[in-house]
C-alpha cells in the first residue's frame, strides 16, 4: 500500500505535495519522491530513501521553490516489487522525461511487459512493476497524439489493481488520475484541485471531494476537470468530508486495527495473485532458482522459527506442508530455537516468519543457521532485517501493519502457506491434479467469503458488552484450528488485558476442565470437519459445568447448536486448510469489540511494541 499526491492549483505544488505525503506516511514509507512541472514546463524529479522528511530536506537543499511549479506529482513507498532505494522510489518517467507515474497498487503483468518494451529500446532504471507504465504511454501518445486514447490503449495493456497519478509535459491536461482497483480521490478546491490514496493528504485545503469509482480517467487543468470512464465523459457526484485528519488517516474506522480487520479481502487477494494464476493453475515463487527447487524434492525436514502471532500461523503452517507433502515439519519459538544445543543437518530448512522483518529473537536464530541452512522468509516488510539475512524471501502483500495486534499479517502469513504447501506437494508429486485444481479453485472467490465473513462485525458488536464483564476465557480447537485458539486468546489478552489461554480441545479433561464454571467462559471452535463431533463433546463436558460458550462455526443446522450456547458466531464454510482465516476474523472481531468496549488503547496496548527489535 503506498501513499500517492496531485496538485494543480496556485500554490507551490513541493509545498503542497510534501505536507501531503507526510500525512499518508502511515501508508508506506520506505522512500518518496516527486516531480513538478517547472514554471518553463519541464518536469522536474526528485527522489530520497526513508522518511518522508528526507526528501523534504533534499527539495530545501535543491532549492525547488526556485521553478514556481503549481502542478506536480507525489509518492510515498511501501515496496513490493524492488527493494527500497533511490532507483525504485517513484515517480517513475519515460525515456524523454516527459511523462512522470506515480502508482499504488500491483501490475501483475509487468515482467512480459517490461521484456517487450526493453526490446523496443526502452531503457529502464528500477526493479519496480511501475516503470512500465510511463514508457508504454510514451509509445501510445507518439501513436494516437490524443492523450485519452492513448491513455485507454495504456490501460488496456495492463493487468492488476492500481491507482495512478501522471503528470506530462506540453500538455493541457498535464495532471492526470486513473483508478483501477486502488482508491484515488478528487479533491475540489477554489481553483485547485488534488489527486490523493486517501484523503487526509489535503483535508487541510477541501473537504470537497469526488471517489473516483473503477476505469475512472480524470484530466484535470486550470479550467477544471473531466472525467471520463471507457473514454465516455461522465459526472460524478461531489461529497463533503466530515472526518477529521485523524480520523480519515483510518478510513474512519475508529482504530487502526479495525480497518486493518476490513483490508484483509484486499490483503490476502494482493498477497496471492502475484503467485497465483488461475487460468493456468500455477503457482509460481519468482525468488525461487533451480537449486532450490530441487532442493524441496529431497528426502528434507522443515524447522520454522517465529514469535507472537507468526508462531501461531507457523503452526498452521505445518500442518499445511504436512497434509500436502511427506515433509516433517517442527515449529519453535524464536527466543528457545537461538539457543537450542542442537545441530540441524545440511538437509533441513529453516523458515523464518515475521510480519516487521525485524524481531530480534527471529533474527538471531536464522544468523545462528545461514550459511550451513538454506533460510527461507514470510515478511510483510521488502528489504527488511530478516529477508535481508535470508537465501529466499516470499513477501505477504499486506501492507503496512500499524496496529500492534497483528491481524491481516496473520492471515496473509496463513494464505502463504496454503499457497506454499501446494506448491511443495505439487512439486514432490504428493498431491493429485485432482486436489491441486480444486485448491486453486478454492482460492478464486476465497476474497467474497472473507467479506462474507465480516459481515458478523455487527453480531459480534451486540454481543461484546456481556462479554467484556469476564476476567478469564478459554479458547479450544483442534486440528487446524488449535493455532486459532491460540491466536485468538492472544488478541484478546494483548488489547483487552483480559487473561485468555488457547488450548487443544482434547487436552480438556487433562487439565483446563478444572476452570470451568459459570465465570469462565469458552471460546470453541467448531467448524463442519472431521473433528466436529469431538468437539460437540467438548460443548456437553463445557455446558455441564454451567461454562457458558461463544461458538463459531461454519455449520447451518443453528437449532441443534442452540442446545449448547446463546452465542453462535456463523460464518462461511469452506475447505479445512483455509478455514482458520475465515474463524480468525471472527475472533479478532471479538477481541476487537471486547476492548473497546472496555474503553483500551486498541492500537497501542500498554507494555507492547508494534516490532520486537530488542530481546
Ligand atoms: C501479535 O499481535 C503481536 N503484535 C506480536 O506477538 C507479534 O506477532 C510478534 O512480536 C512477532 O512479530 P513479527 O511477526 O514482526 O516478527
Amino acid at each position: 500500500m503506498c501513499g500517492i499526491v496531485g496538485y494543480l492549483g496556485d500554490k507551490p505544488s513541493e509545498y503542497i505535495i510534501l505536507n501531503g505525503l507526510k500525512k499518508l506516511e502511515y501508508r508506506g514509507y520506505d522512500s518518496s519522491g516527486l516531480s513538478i512541472l517547472t514554471n518553463n514546463g519541464d518536469i522536474l524529479t526528485e527522489k530520497e530513501i526513508g522518511k518522508i522528511v528526507n526528501l523534504e530536506n533534499l527539495i530545501f537543499k535543491n532549492d525547488i521553490s526556485q521553478y514556481h511549479s503549481k502542478c506536480g506529482i507525489g509518492h510515498t513507498r511501501w515496496a513490493t516489487h524492488g527493494e527500497p532505494s533511490k532507483e525504485n522510489a517513484h515517480p517513475h518517467t519515460d525515456c524523454t522525461n516527459s511523462i512522470s507515474v506515480v502508482h499504488n497498487g500491483i501490475i501483475e503483468n509487468y515482467s512480459s511487459l517490461k521484456d517487450d518494451l526493453i526490446n523496443k529500446g526502452h531503457k529502464f532504471l528500477s526493479k519496480t512493476d511501475t516503470e512500465v507504465i510511463p514508457h508504454i504511454l510514451e509509445d501510445f501518445i507518439k501513436e494516437e497524439k490524443d492523450i485519452l486514447k492513448a491513455l485507454d490503449r495504456t490501460l488496456s495493456h495492463l493487468k492488476g489493481a492500481f491507482a495512478l497519478g501522471i503528470l506530462i509535459k506540453n500538455s493541457n491536461p498535464s495532471l492526470i488520475g486513473v483508478k483501477k482497483g486502488s482508491p484515488l480521490i478528487l479533491g475540489i478546491g477554489e481553483g485547485e484541485f488534488f489527486l490523493a490514496s486517501d484523503v487526509t493528504a489535503f483535508l487541510d485545503y477541501t473537504n470537497r471531494v469526488i471517489f473516483l469509482q473503477e476505469n475512472d480517467i480524470v484530466l484535470v487543468d486550470k479550467s477544471g476537470y473531466s472525467i471520463f470512464n471507457n473514454c465516455k465523459k461522465i459526472i460524478r457526484k461531489e461529497e463533503v468530508i466530515r472526518w477529521n485528519s485523524s480520523q480519515a488517516q483510518k478510513g474512519g474506522f475508529k482504530h487502526y486495527m479495525l480497518k486493518e480487520i476490513f483490508e484483509q479481502p484486499e490483503a490476502l487477494y494482493n498477497s496471492i495473485i502475484d503467485k497465483v494464476n488461475f487460468e493456468e493453475k500455477s503457482i509460481i515463487f519468482d525468488e525461487f532458482d533451480t537449486e532450490f527447487k530441487n532442493f524441496l524434492k529431497e528426502d528434507i525436514k522443515i524447522v520454522i522459527s517465529a514469535c507472537g502471532t507468526s508462531w501461531h500461523s507457523s503452526l498452521i503452517g505445518k500442518f499445511l506442508i504436512e497434509s500436502m507433502s511427506s515433509i516433517p515439519v517442527e515449529v519453535d519459538y524464536s527466543s528457545e530455537f537461538r539457543y537450542r544445543n542442537r545441530k540441524l543437518s545440511k538437509k533441513t530448512l529453516i523458515i523464518a516468519v515475521s510480519q516487521s522483518g525485524e524481531t530480534a529473537d527471529t533474527l538471531e536464530a536464522i544468523k545462528r543457521y545461514k550459511g550451513d541452512n538454506k533460510i527461507l522468509s514470510i515478511c510483510n516488510v521488502v528489504g527488511s532485517s530478516i529477508p535481508r539475512e535470508s537465501d529466499f524471501t516470499i513477501y505477504t502483500h499486506a501492507g503496512p501493519e500499524i496496529s500492534v495486534a497483528s491481524t491481516k499479517a496473520f492471515t496473509t502469513q496463513v494464505i502463504i502457506f496454503y499457497t506454499l504447501a501446494n506448491y511443495i506437494g505439487r512439486l514432490r508429486d504428493e498431491i493429485t491434479e485432482e486436489i491441486w485444481v480444486d485448491n486453486i479453485e478454492t482460492l478464486k472467490n476465497f476474497s467474497k467469503l472473507v467479506q462474507d465473513t465480516l459481515k458478523t462485525n455487527s453480531y459480534i458488536n451486540k454481543i461484546s458488552p456481556e462479554l467484556a464483564k469476564y476476567s478469564d476465557f478459554l479458547y479450544i480447537g483442534r486440528g487446524i484450528n488449535y493455532p486459532v485458539a491460540l491466536e485468538g486468546a492472544l488478541k484478546l489478552k494483548e488489547i483487552s488485558y483480559i487473561h485468555a489461554e488457547g488450548y487443544p480441545a482434547g487436552e480438556m479433561k487433562h487439565g483446563p476442565l478444572a476452570l470451568i464454571d459459570e465465570n469462565f467462559p469458552s471460546v470453541v471452535l467448531l467448524p463442519k470437519d472431521r473433528l466436529y463431533e469431538k468437539m460437540i463433546a467438548n460443548l456437553n463436558e463445557i455446558r455441564s459445568r454451567r461454562g457458558k460458550t461463544i461458538i463459531v462455526t461454519d455449520e447451518d443446522n443453528i437449532e441443534e447448536l442452540n442446545n449448547y450456547s446463546e452465542i453462535i458466531i456463523k460464518i462461511p464454510s469452506i475447505n479445512e486448510f483455509l478455514q482458520p482465516i475465515l474463524i480468525t476474523i471472527a475472533l479478532q472481531l471479538l477481541s476487537y469489540h471486547i476492548a473497546d468496549f472496555k474503553g483500551c488503547d486498541i492500537d497501542q496496548p500498554r507494555n507492547l511494541a508494534k516490532s520486537v527489535t530488542v530481546e
